[in-house]
């Protein structure tokens, strides 16, 4: 397999004989100092992505020298951990800090008309890291001759979770089958293993949980054990840690017990001895990720246990191997009269209950993935526990694998979003940072199709996680950019238009589908198209009726003190916020908030007007970002231009779709 698709932004294709000049002296002459070349897998693969770069930019073999230290008369490029550098080139780069945990540092100095490029770090995988950014400096054309280049992730954990079922599908996946060939393994090695920790390591996401949060059982069987151990030797060489889902009641299911109860000492053996015997099979075994008594997945609850008590006999036991429990706050039902709340009621009264290495996983709203939600008001309420945000790159929400929708500003929007937890400035990236037991975790968008993600555009949204999480702060403009480039070339036009599409994406999908804070009026079930008079389903809380709330009156949740008051579950100053008609952000208004539909909003519109209006431009602005495509067609190949105009002319369809839907359903209870 290859082409653009199967390489993502990993585009080395050849450059021009311009490029080539420019970076002569990079290109010719690469030195990897390392004391023991053949223990180290990951610098390896470091000196293998090198190779194959800039082999395929210069369309030469490029030859690698190994060496155990330097000299200030070395040229060239060097890469090595900072330890095997002298001091005397030490001062000469001078580089006077060096980056904890998996960052790196890329630095240039002359040398008389010498000049020297190093990338340094204190790990290996630091290396791999700053090599994966230095050569898409060179994708990027970029100036290489003064660099100085000091970056460090702000979280230590940046993850992805497979929804991948056992039998190859994969739960809201639509980029094909799953990747993992369970049958397959562990003879057989499918080579996408290793492409695709290249495209994880190349974007700092270094775990990876393998299998869906609706487990079965059987991948803790001695079977599929030995096939996740070879697939974590491959994932291994690109620093990535393997992660798997476990099922609460395994001990039941697999062990024959007759109960699962975290305090029953058969129980806490069984899972001791899983537990052994998957870090005899991997050494370097991250942990569980566990979906507990949420959406019928058992749990904790049927044995009168808490949340902590159950995440914290697995933390006991992982503990003594390094390992960690991911505990997914994603809980609904009984007890609430507004599902918004039930997370927060459940966790945060567990608030410093859990032990360090049993992480909660909040997703970044409190209902689920819609185009847009407010902050999950756990963040900021949890100060005392570790975290991970959940993000959705899968788009089961936003058109799924059709519509092209560059998520990056949403996840922005979350992250810089003020909780005021500890007064201002208490942004949710922040509170992230902070812990060093911390970080991201996010529902893939990859399946085993040619072009990994569904489209050629989705993985932009695979690459802006990783930049994302590696930097919550980086900006979003520039993450597409860079995207663009390494994956599209150099042809302004082309880029011009692709920034415009990429940019102006997730707004155009919030006025089609769910403006002015409007949410979960999507179709029963699978969640593509709009029916907000939907009343299928055996619960309440999944008809769009119980989100959407629409009467004679108005239209919206109350969740107000008037309604569910779901805003006192945030901090004083958003619940003021939030809790107030006129000063609620309208993007959120109908989250928060029964809007008379006479109401007048900040555009001079009543809520009717304002409804029709940006459900009109939702679809004017599906149409601009089609057009955009069209006007640059003689700018790509045929197929790539094709197959994505195939996917907007679907967006566009979809959007009319439900614009109409929407509009008339909603218009029918205005003069009721
Ligand atoms: C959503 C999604 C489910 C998934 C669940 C979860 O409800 O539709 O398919 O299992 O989220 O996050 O656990």
């Amino acid at each position: 397999m290859s082409g653009l698709g199967y390489n993502v932004w990993l585009n080395y294709k050849r450059q021009n004989k311009a490029f080539s000049d420019k970076y002569r002296q990079i290109l010719t002459k690469v030195l990897i100092l390392t004391s023991n070349k053949k223990q180290d897998h990951i610098l390896t693969s470091a000196e293998e992505e090198l190779k194959l770069a800039l082999g395929t930019f210069s369309n030469k073999q490029i030859k690698i020298t190994y060496a155990n230290t330097i000299y200030d008369k070395t040229e060239g490029l060097v890469i090595g951990t900072y330890n095997l550098i002298p001091d005397s080139v030490r001062k000469l780069i001078q580089i006077h800090k060096i980056p904890k945990n998996d960052g790196y540092v890329i630095k240039t100095a002359k040398n008389g008309q010498k000049q020297i490029t190093v990338i340094t770090a204190i790990s290996s995988k630091g290396i791999l890291y700053g090599t994966f950014k230095f050569i898409r400096l060179l994708q990027q054309q970029k100036e290489i001759s003064s660099l100085n280049i000091f970056s460090e992730p702000k979280t230590s954990f940046r993850m992805l979770n497979h929804w991948d079922n056992l039998d190859g599908s994969i739960e809201r996946g639509y980029a094909g089958k799953s990747l993992w060939k369970w049958d397959e393994l562990p003879q057989k090695i499918s080579s996408r293993y290793k492409a695709y920790a290249r495209i994880c390591a190349s974007v700092g996401i270094n775990a990876s949980v393998l299998n869906n949060v609706n487990t079965q059982p059987e991948i803790l069987s001695c079977e599929y054990l030995t096939k996740t151990a070879a697939i974590a030797d491959v994932l291994r060489r690109y620093g990535i840690t393997i992660y798997l889902s476990v099922n609460f009641a395994s001990p039941i299911l697999l062990g024959k017990l007759s109960s699962a109860d975290p305090a029953d000492n058969n129980v806490i053996q069984w899972w001791t001895d899983k537990i052994k015997e998957i870090y005899e099979l991997i050494p370097d075994f991250g942990g569980f990720l566990m979906k507990a008594d949420s959406e019928g997945q058992p749990g904790p609850f049927a044995y009168g246990k808490n949340h902590a008590e159950g995440a914290n006999m697995f933390a006991r036991i992982l503990q003594k191997y390094g390992g960690r429990i991911i505990w997914r706050a994603f809980v609904y039902g009984q007890g609430e009269t507004d599902r918004a709340k039930k997370a927060y009621s459940d966790f945060q009264p567990l608030d410093g209950k859990f032990l360090p290495n049993a992480i909660l996983q909040i997703k970044n709203g409190a209902i689920d993935f819609q185009p847009r939600e407010p902050v999950h008001p756990l963040f900021g309420a949890m100060p005392n526990t570790n975290l991970f945000m959940e993000f959705q790159i899968t788009q089961e929400y936003l058109g799924q694998g059709n519509h092209l929708v560059y998520l990056a500003p949403m996840w922005k929007e979350i992250l810089t979003f003020d909780t005021f937890a500890s007064g201002k400035g208490t942004t949710v990236g922040k509170i992230l940072a902070e812990k060093d037991g911390s970080g991201f975790a996010a529902v893939s968008n990859t399946g085993d199709n040619d072009d990994w993600c569904g489209s050629l555009f989705h993985p932009a949204n695979l690459f802006a996680y990783g930049m994302l999480a590696w930097d919550y702060e980086a900006d979003t403009n520039d993450i597409a950019r860079e995207w663009a480039v390494c994956t599209w070339g150099h042809n302004v036009k082309l880029i011009n238009a692709i920034m415009f599409i990429l940019t102006n994406s997730w707004e155009a999908c919030i006025n089609y589908m769910t403006p002015l804070g409007l949410h979960h009026i999507m179709k029963y079930n699978h969640h593509y198209g709009p029916d907000p008079a939907c009343d299928e389903g055996e619960r309440e809380d999944w008809k769009p009726r119980y989100y959407h709330r629409a009467d004679s009156v108005g239209l919206g949740f109350d969740r107000t003190e008037t309604g569910s008051n779901a805003i006192s579950q945030y901090s004083e100053h958003n619940k003021k916020l939030f809790g107030n008609l006129k000063t609620c952000p309208e993007k959120y208004l109908l989250w928060f908030h029964h809007v008379p539909w006479n109401y007048v909003l900040s555009s001079g519109r009543t809520l009717k007007e304002e409804l029709v209006f940006l459900y009109k431009k939702g679809v004017e602005q599906a149409e601009e970002l089609r057009d955009k495509w069209i006007s640059i067609k003689n700018e790509v190949d045929s197929d790539s231009y094709e197959s994505v105009l195939n996917k907007l002319n679907i967006q566009v369809k979809d959007a009319h779709e439900w614009q109409n839907v929407c509009v008339s359903y909603f218009l029918s209870f205005v003069d009721k």
